[in-house]
């Protein structure tokens, strides 16, 4: 049994954490941009942009568990601690694989131009604002639980390396050993 996870899993997890914090990023800081600005644009398309991004590499990343096995943790932790922490992976895939879509349907029901990486992205002939208002605030609801299971999926992989000191972030970390 290998004792990491597949190099390529790796790099799609700290890359989509980079791309969650930079799509979190633009829309909490979006305030501190003039409205009608171009900086303010600016924000919107990273969010959209990234936010997208972490949705497809999200699909990607399932598709590799399939592929790679996941390596066991040494020593191997009580049952209740496997089932809680595939609980929450489920979560995270749940959550990021579900928020992106909502955007994109708010976006669309809006009926407002807008770009992924400057590509034009479809729209509703008749913008449904009832529609839109619902997505967005799903969107919002969802957004606000991403913050707390990614805390707790965090502080859960300290706690493991700090106080339990087995290799569970070992196995997620860069390099060979
Ligand atoms: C990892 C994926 C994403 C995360 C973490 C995320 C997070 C957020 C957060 C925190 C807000 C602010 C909610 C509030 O007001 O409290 C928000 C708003 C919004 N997000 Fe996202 N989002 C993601 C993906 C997307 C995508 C892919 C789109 C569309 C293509 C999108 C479109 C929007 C829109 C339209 C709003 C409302 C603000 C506005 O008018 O622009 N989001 N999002
Ligand atoms: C500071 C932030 C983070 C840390 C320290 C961290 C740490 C870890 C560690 C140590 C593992 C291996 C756990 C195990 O196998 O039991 C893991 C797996 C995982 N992490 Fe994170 N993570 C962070 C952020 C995120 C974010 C933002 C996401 C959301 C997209 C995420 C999604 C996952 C998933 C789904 C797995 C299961 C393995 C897989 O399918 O790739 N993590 N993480």
């Amino acid at each position: 049994m290998k004792e990491k996870y597949h190099s390529s899993q790796i790099a799609l997890h700290w890359l989509v954490l980079l791309l969650v914090i930079a799509t979190y990023a633009s829309m909490e800081l979006r305030d501190f941009a003039p409205r009608g600005g171009s900086a303010r644009a600016l924000m919107s398309s990273i969010h959209y942009s990234c936010g997208v991004s972490v949705w497809v590499l999200m699909i990607g990343r399932m598709l590799l568990r399939f592929i790679h096995p996941t390596p066991e943790i040494t020593p191997k932790p009580e049952r209740i601690i496997s089932i809680a922490s595939h609980a929450v992976h489920g979560l995270l895939y749940l959550i990021f694989l579900a928020l992106p879509v909502f955007g994109i349907m708010t976006m669309y029901f809006r009926g407002i131009d807008w770009t992924i990486f400057g590509v034009s992205m479809p729209i509703a002939a008749v913008p449904n604002y009832d529609l839109k208002e619902t997505m967005e605030g799903i969107h919002e609801v969802i957004a606000n639980a991403g913050y707390f299971v990614i805390g707790l999926h965090a502080a859960a992989s300290l706690y493991h390396h700090y106080i339990v000191r087995d290799n569970t972030l070992l196995r997620m970390m860069p390099g060979k050993k």
